[in-house]
């Protein structure tokens, strides 16, 4: 069976999508930092689903060693998942560059670096499917968490243009806005159980929507709509309520 190649494999949400994908029969790169840190889930996740897992060193920062990482793949993927990402500090960001480069880069440059390289390969083999976990952050820009929300935006807006370029390819781009998801990000956070989904249940949807072809995913669905209300919130009175 085809690879998939799972990017950020150790994020919560990417061990879901993990799972999901080899209980379809994909065979799966998980790319990830200190990759050796995957070597059980993998090795468990290979047994369960009798799928191959290879686990791959990536840190996405590195953009130097995105062309050599990719073209040394034994078997070029027929998909890519990007999960990776960084939410930071909002308050560091604000006073310390360093916080909001990282931010920028981890959410967006890195993505950048790596996709463009993919996009190249697929578009040439007229084949493949590419999807980006961005974030409803990226929908409008925030008091509390805008520096991370403008990187998500970036790649919002990267995502939509790579459709476009690759539509006439038959490559499909599929980009994931997810509202509050329960994970090592979110933990310790108040969020509302109403509005909060489990990453099995984004990994679900994402598989749903990458087998039907989408081109935009909201999870929970409900968050297309509470997006839709906050995004013609009116800017005079958007500024007013402190969010
Ligand atoms: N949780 C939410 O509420 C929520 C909402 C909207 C969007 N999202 C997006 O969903 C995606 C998955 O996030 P998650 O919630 O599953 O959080 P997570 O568990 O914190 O996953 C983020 C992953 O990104 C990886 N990463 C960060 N910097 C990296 C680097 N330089 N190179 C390689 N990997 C790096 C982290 O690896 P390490 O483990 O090595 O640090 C981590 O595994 C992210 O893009 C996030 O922005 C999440």
């Amino acid at each position: 069976m085809s690879y998939v190649l799972i990017i950020g494999a150790k994020s919560d949400i990417a061990q879901a999508i993990a799972k999901k994908y080899a209980e379809n029969n994909y065979d799966l790169y998980l790319a990830a930092r200190q990759v050796n840190e995957l070597n059980i889930f993998a090795k468990d996740l290979a047994i369960r689903s009798k799928q191959t897992v290879q686990c791959v060193e990536l840190d996405i920062l590195d953009t130097a060693s995105h062309h050599t990482f990719y073209h040394a793949l034994p078997e070029k993927p027929e998909g890519v998942i990007t999960a990776v990402g960084y939410l930071g500090s909002q308050d560091l960001a604000q006073t310390d560059f360093k916080e909001t480069h990282k931010i920028i880069d981890t959410n967006y440059t890195g993505v950048v670096s790596l996709l463009n390289i993919i996009a190249e390969d697929f578009e040439q083999r007229h084949s493949g499917f590419i999807v980006g976990i961005s974030s409803v952050a990226g929908d409008r820009g925030r008091k509390s968490n805008y520096i991370y929300g403008s990187a998500k935006a970036a790649l919002s807006a990267y995502l939509s243009g790579l459709r476009n370029r690759l539509y006439s390819s038959g490559v499909q781009v599929l980009t994931v806005k997810p509202g509050f998801v329960a994970t090592k990000m979110t933990a310790g956070m108040a969020l509302s159980p109403r509005l909060t989904a489990q990453p099995e249940a984004v990994a679900n949807a994402i598989y749903k929507a990458q087998q039907k072809k989408n081109n935009v995913l909201y999870t929970k669905g409900l968050w297309k709509w509470i997006m839709l209300i906050i995004k013609h919130i009116p800017e005079g009175l958007f500024k007013k309520l402190s969010i």
